[in-house]
C-alpha cells in the first residue's frame, strides 16, 4: 500500500473519496494536529460491533476508564513481564529450532502477544487455543466490497463477540468469589466517581486488548523479521550490536506500519487545506502516509537502521496513544533478540509469494515462512 499512500499523499494531501464517503488526510503534519485535536476530530465512531471501550471513548470518561489500567500497561510493570516473555519466546522458538525453517506467523509471532495478553487478563492455559480463535475473528477486518460480504463479516464479529462475552462474564464470577492478581479482577475492583464498572464496560475493554494487541503485535515482529531478509546485512550489524534492536523495532514500526490509518469524526465543520469538512462527516487519518512523508523523515523508503528522531505514528498521537505501546516494543525487541541470538541466515523461504491480508486498516502478509541457520 505505501506506493500508492506516498502518491496520493503527493497529488491531494486531504481529499474526498466517494466510494467510502469520508475524507482521507495524507500529511504528517496534518495528520498529527487532526489526532492532537479531540475536541473537534470525535473518537466516538461506528464499528461493526457496539463497545463501550476507551478506543472509541471521549474525554472525560475516557481519561477515567484510561487511567485505570494505564499503570498496568506502563514501562515501569512492563519489566515484570521481560522474563515471562523471553521464555515464552524461547519455548516457542526451540519448537521448531531443529527443523531448520518456520512458519514465522504460526510459530512465534501470532502466539507470543495473545499468550502473554491472555495471561495477563487470567485466562487459564487451557483455554489459550479457543481464545486465539476468537482474537483472529475480532480482528478481522470488514471489507467493504460488497454489502454480502460485509454482512458476513459483520455477521461473525457478532457470534464471536457474544461467546468472548459469555466467557469473560463467567471469568469474572468466578473472580468475584476467588479474587486473583490478574487484570479482571482489577477491573471488577476498578471505581470511577465511587462507582464500579458496569459488566459490560470490563468486557469491552478486555476485548479491545485482544482488538488492539494482538495482530498488530503480531505484524510488527513478522516485519521486523521481514526486513531481516529483505536486507540480511541487517542480520549481522544487529547481532554484532544488539544495542541497536529498540531503534530497529522503531524504524520497523514507521517503515511498515502495523496500522494504516484510524478514523475520526468532525465534531464541527472545519477547513483543512481549503477543504470544507462537514460537522458529522468522517475523516481517514493515514499513519502510514505520514510516516513516509518526506517533509518530516529523509529519504522516508529507506529503512534506516539507526534512524534518530523518528517520531512515527504508528502507535497515534494524544489522549489516544496507544496503551500497550510499552508492551508491544518490549514483546517485538525479546522477538528479534531471541531470534537473533538462536538463529542465523534467515531467509524467505524459496518461491513464497507475499500475500498481503485483506483487513482494510490493518497492514500485514497472510503468511511469512522463513529458512534459517
Ligand atoms: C490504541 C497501534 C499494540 C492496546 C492504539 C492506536 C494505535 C495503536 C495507532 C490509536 C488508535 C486511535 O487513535 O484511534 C498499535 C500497534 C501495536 C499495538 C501498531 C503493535 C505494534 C497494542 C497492544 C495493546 C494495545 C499490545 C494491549 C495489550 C491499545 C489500546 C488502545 C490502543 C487499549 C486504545 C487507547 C485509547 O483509546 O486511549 N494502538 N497498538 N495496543 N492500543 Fe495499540
Amino acid at each position: 500500500p505505501f506506493s500508492v499512500l506516498n502518491e496520493l499523499r503527493e497529488s491531494t494531501p486531504v481529499r474526498y473519496d466517494e466510494n467510502r464517503q469520508c475524507w482521507d488526510v495524507f500529511l504528517y503534519e496534518d495528520v498529527d494536529a487532526i489526532l492532537r485535536n479531540h475536541d473537534l476530530f470525535s473518537s466516538e465512531r461506528k464499528r461493526t460491533v457496539e463497545h463501550d471501550d476507551i478506543l472509541t471513548m471521549d474525554p472525560p470518561r475516557h481519561n477515567h476508564m484510561r487511567n485505570l489500567v494505564s499503570k498496568v500497561f506502563s514501562p515501569k510493570a512492563m519489566q515484570n513481564q521481560e522474563t515471562k516473555i523471553r521464555e515464552l519466546a524461547n519455548d516457542l522458538l526451540s519448537q521448531v529450532l531443529d527443523q531448520g525453517h518456520m512458519n514465522m506467523i504460526h510459530d512465534l509471532a501470532a502466539p507470543l502477544p495473545v499468550i502473554i495478553i491472555a495471561e495477563m487478563l487470567g485466562v487459564p492455559k487451557e483455554d489459550r487455543l479457543i481464545f486465539k480463535e476468537w482474537s483472529d475473528t475480532v480482528v478481522k477486518g470488514v471489507s467493504g466490497d460488497s454489502q454480502e460480504e460485509y454482512e458476513a463479516v459483520a455477521a461473525e464479529h457478532k457470534r464471536v463477540n457474544q461467546e468472548l462475552t459469555q466467557y469473560f462474564l463467567s471469568m469474572m464470577a468466578k473472580r468475584r468469589q476467588e479474587p486473583q492478581a490478574d487484570l479482571i479482577t482489577s477491573l471488577l475492583h476498578a471505581e470511577i466517581d465511587g462507582e464500579k464498572l458496569t459488566d459490560k464496560e470490563i468486557v469491552d475493554f478486555c476485548i479491545l486488548l485482544l482488538v488492539a494487541g494482538n495482530e498488530t503485535t503480531t505484524n510488527l515482529i513478522t516485519h521486523g523479521i521481514r526486513v531481516l531478509t529483505e536486507q540480511p546485512e541487517l542480520q549481522s550489524t544487529l547481532k554484532q550490536d544488539p544495542a541497536l534492536i529498540p531503534s530497529f523495532v522503531e524504524e520497523t514500526l514507521r517503515y511498515y506500519s502495523p496500522v494504516l490509518g484510524q478514523a475520526r469524526i468532525a465534531k464541527q465543520d472545519a477547513e483543512i487545506r481549503g477543504q470544507q469538512i462537514r460537522q458529522g462527516d468522517t475523516v481517514t487519518v493515514w499513519l502510514a502516509a505520514a510516516n513516509r512523508d518526506p517533509r518530516k523523515f529523509a529519504k522516508p523508503d529507506r529503512f534506516k537502521v539507526d534512524r534518530s528522531p523518528n517520531p512515527h505514528l504508528s502507535f497515534g498521537k494524544g489522549i489516544h496513544f496507544c496503551l500497550g505501546a510499552p508492551l508491544a516494543r518490549l514483546e517485538a525487541r525479546i522477538a528479534f533478540e531471541t531470534i537473533l541470538g538462536r538463529m542465523a541466515n534467515l531467509c524467505l523461504k524459496e518461491g513464497t509469494n507475499l500475500v498481503i491480508n485483506p483487513a482494510p486498516f490493518l497492514y500485514g502478509v497472510h503468511e511469512y515462512p522463513i529458512t534459517f541457520a
